[in-house]
């Protein structure tokens, strides 16, 4: 643990901040908190606004996807759940792809390592799990939350993740500076927010497509644990459904966990 105030954590997040949207001012820092999409959606009832971003040092009920928890030991990941409003609720999932995008973005840029994507919102390292992505719709506001792994020693994640789970510092070994990579996350998910304002969801797949790591493998998707699909992965369709050829031809999957067939891949 180490003794920075909060001031002194907001200032060094501050010191990086290029976003509008995201301004330090709308930036909430907590010291433990049961879920900072919970926050987030508590705040909205207090009226917070587009762009509020909650970033927490703990929290003692994160949540995952699939109704799965999500572990974050304290002062050793970032969790953190911004809010937007949606104009597009219908497609407002296309959110996950802009959100792994900016986060690999911000890792490269942070620690020059070389992240991979995994359908639908997975942010990947060494084949291992470095950030998951959750999004919930509130009324006409998106909440995108995203944990990342940075400073968790091996020790660090609960047992049955240690194979499947890997933190930056584990890669770079060495501790980093949390504070300067979640501001640049909060700026390229800005940036990559604004691209996908202009120039529509294309533009976003096309990037998530170049940092794919399972163009071309061979997967299987399940869903509430039971296998449904199995088949090539040919890349997105244009609405960021994943498109798998099959034995029984092109098939599109709108949810569920991939993960690669046979060979010796640790894929998680
Ligand atoms: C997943 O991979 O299943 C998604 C994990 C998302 C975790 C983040 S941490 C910040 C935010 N608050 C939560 O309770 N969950 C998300």
């Amino acid at each position: 643990m180490d003794d920075k105030s909060v001031e002194k954590r907001l200032q060094l997040v501050k010191e990086k901040l290029q976003t509008e949207i995201f301004s330090v001012e709308r930036l909430i820092y907590l010291k433990s908190i049961d879920s900072t999409n919970a926050e987030l959606k508590r705040r909205i009832v207090e009226g917070a606004v587009s762009g509020t971003v909650v970033w927490a040092e703990e929290q003692t009920a994160g949540r995952g996807r699939l109704d799965r928890k999500w572990s974050s030991a304290a002062e050793k990941g970032i969790a953190c759940s911004v809010l937007l409003e949606c104009s597009d609720i219908q497609n407002a999932f296309q959110y996950s792809f802009v959100t792994a995008v900016a986060v690999a973005e911000g890792i490269a840029k942070t620690t020059g390592l070389a992240p991979q994507l995994k359908w639908p919102n997975d942010v990947l390292l060494a084949k291992k799990k470095v950030c998951g992505i959750l999004l919930e719709l509130t009324g006409q506001y998106l909440i995108i939350g995203f944990g990342l792994n940075v400073n968790q020693k091996q020790e660090d994640f609960p047992e049955d993740l240690k194979e499947k789970a890997v933190s930056l510092a584990l890669l770079m070994d060495c501790d980093l500076a949390r504070e300067e990579i979640l501001a640049e996350i909060l700026n390229s998910l800005e940036r990559n927010h604004l691209l996908m304002q202009q120039r529509g969801f294309k533009a976003i797949a096309e990037k998530w497509t170049q940092l794919c790591a399972i163009i071309g493998a061979d997967v299987i998707v399940s869903g509430a644990g039971q296998t449904v699909l199995e088949g090539t992965v040919l890349g997105l369709r244009e609405d960021g459904a994943l498109l798998l050829q099959t034995e029984k031809g092109a098939e599109a999957i709108i949810s569920g966990d991939v993960s690669l067939r046979g060979k010796n891949t640790n894929y998680i």
